[in-house]
């Protein structure tokens, strides 16, 4: 299928009221983010996204595909469901090996050189996980980080979704400026719930969510992109703080002041 748009239509939030939001569209090579408290609803959102909700879920809302509703007992061909979503929460059921899980995989979706795409796939998770995903690895042992970089690398590389939804990727602990370095090179539809403001200001614009409800529209504007350029700075300081601690370095305030004081500068 060839996914130039998606229109969602707001419906009401938890409330019974209707959103302030009455529409956004989202065009290939978009990024947006949803943000929002604990609660809100962004889950919510994304899920009537992937249902493609057509007045039919709690809030109401309608998804249209290029302009268009997609009938409730439409089912896509498993090889060509546009979307994927990476969950909040995920296990694997499976303790298939991870090679094998991604090749079947690849032989489902008609890959033509499996060895390869199994390849790039590993290598792309990898780039995103602390300790590597090795592939004779149960998918059951793998960490929530591993396994959710697996994922995101399985929907860019063997799914080749045109439309990838992200839920708080954040939280896996995995590399998300590598992430969002890495996906910015596909051109695709994503959408990522987040909590994390460099994720929100880079994106093209962002839904902020209340009680279940999409309050405001909020496009990244250049005062805001410059901002983000600044946070950068600070976040790359807290990470590399992060890489520290988890190295099982110790930390002295004269290094931190140091590192504050260079980026001051
Ligand atoms: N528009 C709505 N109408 C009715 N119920 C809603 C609506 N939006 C969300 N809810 C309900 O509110 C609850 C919380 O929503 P949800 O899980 O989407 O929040 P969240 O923002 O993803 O939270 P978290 O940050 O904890 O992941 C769910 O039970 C959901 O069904
Ligand atoms: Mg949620």
């Amino acid at each position: 299928m060839d996914i130039r748009k998606i229109t969602v239509f707001g419906g009401i939030g938890k409330n019974g009221e209707p959103e302030n939001v009455e529409r956004f569209d989202l065009k290939m090579g978009d990024i947006i983010s949803i943000v929002g408290p604990t609660g809100c609803g962004k889950t919510t959102l994304i899920n009537d996204i992937e249902l493609f909700a057509n007045c039919n879920t709690p809030s109401k809302r309608k998804v249209l595909i290029n302009d268009e509703t997609i009938p409730e007992d439409f089912s896509f061909d498993p090889k060509e469901h546009p979307i994927a979503l990476i969950s909040q929460y995920t296990n694997f059921l499976s303790d298939l090996p991870v090679g094998e899980f991604l090749k079947i995989h690849a032989t489902v979706r008609g890959a033509e050189n499996i060895e390869q795409i199994i390849a790039e796939t590993l290598e792309f998770a990898n780039q995103l996980t602390g300790e590597a995903i090795i592939r004779n690895t149960a998918m059951t042992e793998l960490s929530g980080g591993q396994t959710r970089s697996l994922l995101i690398a399985d929907a860019v590389i063997i799914g080749n979704s045109p439309i990838i939804l992200l839920d708080e990727i954040e939280n896996a602990g995995i590399n998300r400026t590598k992430a969002l370095e890495l996906l910015k090179n596909y051109k695709k539809i994503f959408v990522f719930v987040t909590h994390d403001p460099r994720i929100a200001l880079l994106s093209d614009f962002r839904i902020v969510m209340k009680s279940g409800s999409m309050q405001k529209l909020i496009r990244t504007n250049q005062e805001e992109t410059l901002a983000a350029g600044e946070l950068k700075k600070i976040d790359d300081i807290v990470l590399h703080f992060r890489g520290l601690i988890r190295a099982g370095e110790e930390i002295s305030e004269l290094v931190l002041r140091e590192s504050i004081q260079s980026l001051a500068k």
